[in-house]
């Protein structure tokens, strides 16, 4: 069994940079699953498909070539719309069900545990795992942290159409009736509103190790015995 953190929350919470943090810290495997909806509207977009209908988006879902996880072509507002789209269909979902929960019981590498981020882990793809986290912050400091990300990227966009687009696309996730984004219940809510990377990190790390800590010591344990 791995050990399995979930780091759910809204769009540019930070929740990205977390779960990598969390990941390196000990030594776990790292899943963004939004890449794979990001990687499923690109394919659509690609194919001058529609995002929201069923059919160009499941082709997406099967198509997508996971080495691009790392393009910045992904990265786009343009794209996290239509990974917002694709994401409302179960369809979908489902296709894209069977490699994030393999990722977590066999994490690459022989990693002992995984980390992954998104909006459903702790609730749907993950519900058992032991820590999670729900990410969040004021709308407003996450348009400007996507603003100032675009810009690194030589994208210039207004920071209210940002905000706009933000707001509206938290909406969509948390209303969709399949997986909507909400916190589980048993995870440890963290708003990072008035957090720099370095606190933010060092509040995540000390909601997360409690429920880490005990499952480290339980595989230090079996490897002596075996
Ligand atoms: O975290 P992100 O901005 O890269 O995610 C892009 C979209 O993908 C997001 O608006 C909703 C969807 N998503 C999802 O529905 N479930 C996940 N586990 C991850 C992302």
């Amino acid at each position: 069994m791995s050990i399995i953190i979930a780091v759910d929350g809204t769009a540019a919470s930070g929740k990205g940079t977390l779960a990598k943090q969390l990941a390196a810290h000990y030594g776990f495997a790292h899943l963004d699953s939004g890449a794979l909806y990001r990687l499923t509207a690109l394919a659509v977009l690609q194919a001058k498909g529609d995002p929201g209908r069923e059919a160009d988006a499941l082709r997406g879902a099967r198509a997508i070539d996971l080495s691009m996880a790392g393009d910045p072509a992904i990265r786009t507002d343009v794209v996290g719309q239509a990974a917002s789209k694709v994401a409302g269909i179960g369809a979908v979902r489902a296709a894209l069900l069977d490699f994030q929960k393999d990722f977590l019981s066999h994490p690459p590498g022989g990693s002992p545990g995984a980390v992954m981020d998104g909006r459903d882990i702790g609730t749907v793809i993950a519900p058992d795992a032991a820590a999670k986290l729900y990410v969040d912050a004021r709308p407003e400091l996450r348009a400007h942290r996507r603003w100032l990300e675009l810009k690194s990227m030589g994208i210039d966009r207004d920071e209210a159409d940002l905000l706009k687009e933000l707001m509206a696309r938290d909406a969509a996730d948390k209303s969709r009736p399949i997986s909507p984004l909400k916190p589980a219940p048993d995870a440890a809510l963290l708003d990072t509103s008035d957090l720099g990377i370095e606190p933010a990190f060092a509040a995540a790390l000390a909601m997360v190790e409690p429920k880490v800590r005990p499952h480290l010591e339980g595989l230090l344990k079996d490897r002596h015995r075996g």
